[in-house]
């Protein structure tokens, strides 16, 4: 019996310090859907811009190398909440197939499962642009619990708290880009529990429980680690069709039945990618377009440079 394998998709590619091209840069908007063409162009900087792009790009290498559909023929669309999903028929052996992007500070980032309802969010660790680290803690008061900011504020260190502070940030982010809420969720519903104190590059962590409306809930799981000393990363799980078993662990990803074998597969890591493998299945949709390179070597790179430690 042929067996139908996908393993957790997990890609990251480093838009911060991509400096488009001519060619390269009328080749991506040759790549992708011209509604997302025209939305990327409208971006002020050119570090906004390149952050959606590439998170476009990731996204249709995703599905195009994982189901096997011409990059030119795969159809992505988004809900009335801005979520992006796959138009395209899913073929019975992957019966969840599902995806979510993140872009933030110098990385976007993919996560693609088979199963699994998957949500993700990449933060950047760095000093609030316009305040200090306690005023901007003031103002985000109300997105944590009283739980969490005991958490944040345990370390004498301030830049420790800020790591924490992104760390929940992050896991609260993945959990609603995985059920695919946006802007309106009561974030104080949700409360996460640390077991481990400290992200490490390269390290999955796997033991951070949440709490929604005060009851853990065991449907869900998250990975987290750093892509470098400054990125943090949440992957959230959801397992829909799990019930009743208090237990934390749910049937993840890495050991899945297909046709009545099972799989297992290795810990989901982030891989990095360069320029050359994200566009190595790429099949443009558009023609080429000398003015769209013309608006965008005329933009700015960003606002202003924040202060990284
Ligand atoms: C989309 C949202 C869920 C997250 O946006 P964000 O954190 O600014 O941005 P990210 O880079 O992590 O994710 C953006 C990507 O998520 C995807 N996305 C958009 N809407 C989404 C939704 N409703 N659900 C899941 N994913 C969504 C898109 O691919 C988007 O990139 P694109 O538009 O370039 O294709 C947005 O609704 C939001 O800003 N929520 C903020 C809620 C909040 O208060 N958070 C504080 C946490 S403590």
């Amino acid at each position: 019996m042929r067996l139908y394998r996908m393993e957790s998709l997990r890609w990251a590619f480093k838009f911060g310090s991509w400096k488009p091209t001519r060619a390269e840069w009328i080749q991506a908007a040759q790549c992708i859907q011209p509604e997302e063409k025209e939305r990327i162009g409208k971006f002020v900087f050119t570090k906004d811009g390149k952050a959606a792009m590439a998170g476009r790009l990731l996204l249709r290498k995703a599905v195009a190398d994982t189901l096997q559909i011409p990059w030119h023929e795969v159809k992505l669309a988004r809900t009335d909440k801005g979520k992006p999903y796959l138009v395209n028929a899913v073929p019975n052996f992957f019966p969840n197939f599902n995806f979510n992007v993140s872009h933030q500070g110098d990385y976007s980032i993919v996560a693609a499962e088979p199963i699994l309802q998957v949500g993700v969010d990449v933060m950047k660790v760095e000093q609030p642009s316009r305040t200090n680290i306690p005023d901007f803690f003031l103002t985000m008061r109300k997105q944590f619990t009283e739980h969490e900011w005991r958490t944040i504020k345990r370390p004498s260190n301030l830049w420790k708290q800020l790591e924490t502070f992104y760390r929940y940030w992050c896991l609260k982010e993945s959990y609603i880009k995985a059920i695919g809420i946006g802007l309106g969720y009561d974030l104080q519903r949700l409360e996460f529990h640390l077991k481990t104190d400290e992200l490490s590059e390269g390290i999955l962590t796997e033991d951070t429980v949440v709490y929604v409306d005060k009851k853990m809930d065991p449907n869900w799981n998250f990975q987290e680690t750093k892509l470098d000393k400054d990125h943090l990363v949440a992957v959230a799980l959801w397992n829909q069709n799990h019930h009743g078993n208090q237990s934390n662990q749910v049937t993840g990803p890495r050991e899945t039945e297909m046709n009545g074998d099972t799989e297992t597969s290795s810990k989901p890591k982030f891989r990095l990618m360069d320029l050359t493998e994200l566009m190595s299945t790429s099949k443009p949709l558009l023609a080429a377009d000398e003015e769209y390179w013309e608006a965008f070597n005329k933009k700015a790179e960003r606002y202003s440079r924040t202060v990284t430690r």
